[in-house]
């Protein structure tokens, strides 16, 4: 390692992490980082200062732009505390509902430009194992998500999903950079659990822990797959899953506008109580998905809510509503075969495909963004996938989905999110107590 024209540097040098303690006076030309940074690239994990100032924050941003990726070192104020982490090891936990989700996700910062690729640095990630149990068999006679049995589920699976997801992986638990965790939203129980073996486990093998908002996950789940590497910010984003149905500008990690939402139900919602209004299975959504495929969508008429407002805000409380009525005049006459269920289950997917791509072409036409990444579980949708690669060609934008598997819950996007924030400069917490937030505003997130 070399070091030139400093004054003192006793230097301690153990497994890789290496600390320097230098007595240059504010001010002192000693090139001090230049050599160092050179030779150790890509073997140092941390670079820690006492005693820093604002010109050594200069002089080390410049030394760092050419020999480190950006995004990898951050001032933290007088503690002088700069990260450098070029690859992070990060295990996710998932339980705010249905699913119980772990991943163990290996990520590193880009070396674009910082205005490019996942949070703003064109990280990249690797799914290095994952494991997934869906409760949808134990909710399936409920018709819907039972709280008090998911959170029991959960703590029955969690332990054991992550075990095979460490051993999978082959890492080592000194390895991590943090366990991340599903903070919020979601049903409380159900978090608790997923946040209480988090901090657990983070205290038994001292690591770090990040509390991870569930949407941000489903958000930036996209950004996972390499193509999205030149994706830059701004961009929008439709959010639509079983809680939420939401369009949101995104300036960065942290800095999402909400630009509309539903004013009711959410898309997943709708397509959910559609089913039961049919009597189709649950989940709704895959359900009517499977069902459409031989059905025709023209013969029922359904209603598009605020399709020709000038809101980008949606609303499909109207369409169960139709439905509703559509399947009480069926029943009636003894017509809800099996024929007029698929044209149902057409039809209600024709509408809520027509309202989504409607809103967020409109939201690009009225912003002039003309990159769109999809998340949640409705993503999932073929129909409404195809729809997007055609308006995609129609309008000479790009349009950006996770692959099916990570649309609904799972813990890899949990994992990634934390990844991104760690590798932007946010520090992990040490853990401390079972704090979740069952509801928690994805504009109160800190920014990065
Ligand atoms: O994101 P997610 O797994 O959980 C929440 O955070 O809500 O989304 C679940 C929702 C459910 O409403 C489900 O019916 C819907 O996503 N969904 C689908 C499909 N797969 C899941 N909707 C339409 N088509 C699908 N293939
Ligand atoms: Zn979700």
């Amino acid at each position: 390692m070399a070091l030139d024209r400093s004054r003192f540097f006793p230097l301690a040098l153990s497994r890789g992490f290496f600390i320097e303690l230098s007595g240059a006076q504010l001010g002192e030309q000693t090139d001090l980082f230049d050599g160092a940074l050179k030779a150790a690239k890509g073997s140092l994990k941390g670079l820690v200062f006492f005693d820093s100032n604002n010109r050594h924050r200069g002089r080390l941003s410049k030394k760092c732009s050419g020999a480190w990726p950006r995004k990898t070192h951050k001032y933290l104020g007088h503690r002088g505390f700069w990260q450098v982490s070029p690859v992070v090891h990060v295990l996710g936990i998932e339980t705010s509902c249905d699913e119980t989700g772990v991943a163990l996700i290996r990520a590193q910062p880009g070396s674009g430009s910082s205005q490019t690729g996942a949070g703003a640095s064109g990280a990249t990630g690797e799914i290095l194992a994952q494991a997934l149990h869906s409760q949808v068999a134990l909710h399936a006679a409920y018709g819907g998500v039972v709280p008090e049995l998911a959170s029991r589920d959960h703590i029955q699976r969690l332990a054991g999903l992550v075990e095979r997801v460490m051993s999978e992986a082959g890492v080592d638990w000194a390895a991590l950079d943090a366990i991340a965790f599903t903070e919020g939203p979601g049903l409380a129980g159900a978090l608790l659990v997923g946040a209480s073996l988090a901090q657990g486990l983070a205290a038994a093998v001292n690591k770090p822990v990040i509390g991870v908002h569930h949407l941000e996950g489903h958000l930036l789940s996209p950004l996972l797959d390499p193509e999205a590497g030149d994706l830059r910010f701004p961009f929008l984003a439709l959010l639509v899953s079983g809680g939420h149905t939401q369009i949101m500008r995104v300036d960065g990690l942290g800095r999402y506008a909400l630009l509309g939402e539903t004013i009711d139900d959410a898309a997943g919602e709708a397509f959910d109580k559609s089913a039961q209004l049919m009597g189709l299975g649950y989940p709704g959504g895959p359900e009517i998905a499977r069902w459409s495929t031989s059905g025709r969508a023209d013969r029922f008429d359904l209603p598009r809510p605020l399709m020709r407002r000038p809101t980008l805000d949606f609303s499909f409380a109207g369409l169960k509503t139709a439905v509703l009525t559509h399947v009480q005049k069926l029943r009636s006459s003894l017509a809800l075969d099996d024929q007029a269920r698929a044209d149902m289950a057409a039809a209600v997917q024709a509408a809520i495909v027509d309202v989504l791509t409607g809103k967020c072409r409109k939201a690009m036409r009225d912003t002039e963004i003309h990159q769109l990444v999809i998340a949640g579980g409705v993503g999932a949708n073929q129909a409404l996938r195809q729809a997007f690669a055609e308006i995609s060609r129609q309008d000479q934008c790009r349009v950006l989905f996770a692959p099916p598997h990570l649309c609904t819950d799972n813990g890899v996007m949990i994992a990634w999110a934390a990844a991104l924030r760690v590798l932007g400069g946010q520090p992990p917490s040490r853990a401390s107590g079972f704090s979740v937030r069952p509801r928690w505003p994805l504009a109160e997130l800190p920014l990065v």
